[in-house]
């Protein structure tokens, strides 16, 4: 699937986007803020490509005018997330590349994203969190509707091997359909949200 915005493209990953990928996510201010240590090679981005960045609902975030990837925005179905162990909920996760941050990139992709896991995808509830310190990443999700749903101390980072404070964020259905003034296109009433314990 692709998906466009006004100016850019979310498209899934290739193998050939190993040597943009590292040239992003080796940075020590992208990865370690979002729970990732920073790549050391572009071998290590290419197998990223191929084991982690392969769900149905990953893209690479490209400017339309190359198409060349500088960021990735993913929905996270139940068994790339533990926020949820729901079908119609998901987890959006993002990072852009340091030379593109402040341009709004990422709220454009969410809101894209979000539109279409809402729309296609028929989600009720997308879950998005942040560590603790991460404004920015706090600043993304504010701008794109999501409300405050709660904190919990000493969550494992695995990947870092640490504890950190999490915040977790929700935008339901009923919330996003207000925002953008848009219809329900079907008459299945709300259900529950029901974040998973973590
Ligand atoms: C969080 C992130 C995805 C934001 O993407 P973005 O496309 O730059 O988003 P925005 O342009 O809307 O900027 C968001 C906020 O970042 C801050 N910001 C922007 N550019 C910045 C810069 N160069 N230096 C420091 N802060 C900056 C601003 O507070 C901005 O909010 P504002 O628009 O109200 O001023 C990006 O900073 C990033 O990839 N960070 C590292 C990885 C990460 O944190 N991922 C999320 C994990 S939960």
């Amino acid at each position: 699937m692709i998906l466009t915005t006004k100016r850019l493209i979310l498209r899934p990953w290739s193998e050939a986007d190993a040597e943009s990928l590292y040239e992003y996510a080796k940075d020590l201010q992208v990865g370690p803020i979002a729970g990732w240590p920073p790549h050391k090679s572009e071998e290590e981005s290419r197998t990223v490509i191929r084991n982690v960045l392969n769900g149905a609902e990953c893209y690479a975030v490209c400017l339309k005018a190359d198409k060349i990837a500088i960021g990735c925005i993913e929905l996270k179905m139940k068994d790339k997330t533990d926020m949820t162990d729901r079908d119609d909920e998901c987890e959006l996760g993002y990072w852009i590349g340091r030379p593109f941050w402040g341009n709004g990139y990422i709220p454009e992709a969410a809101e894209e994203l979000i539109r279409h896991g809402f729309e296609d995808l028929g989600m009720r509830t997308i879950w998005c969190g942040y560590y603790d310190g991460n404004e920015k990443s706090r600043r993304v999700q504010e701008k794109c509707g999501f409300s405050y749903y709660r904190t919990t101390k000493d969550l494992d980072v695995p990947l870092m091997g640490e504890k950190r404070t999490g915040h977790m964020n929700v935008l339901t259905r009923e919330d996003w359909l207000k925002r953008t003034g848009k219809k329900e296109n079907h008459s299945e009433p709300q259900k529950n949200i029901s974040g998973k314990e973590r």
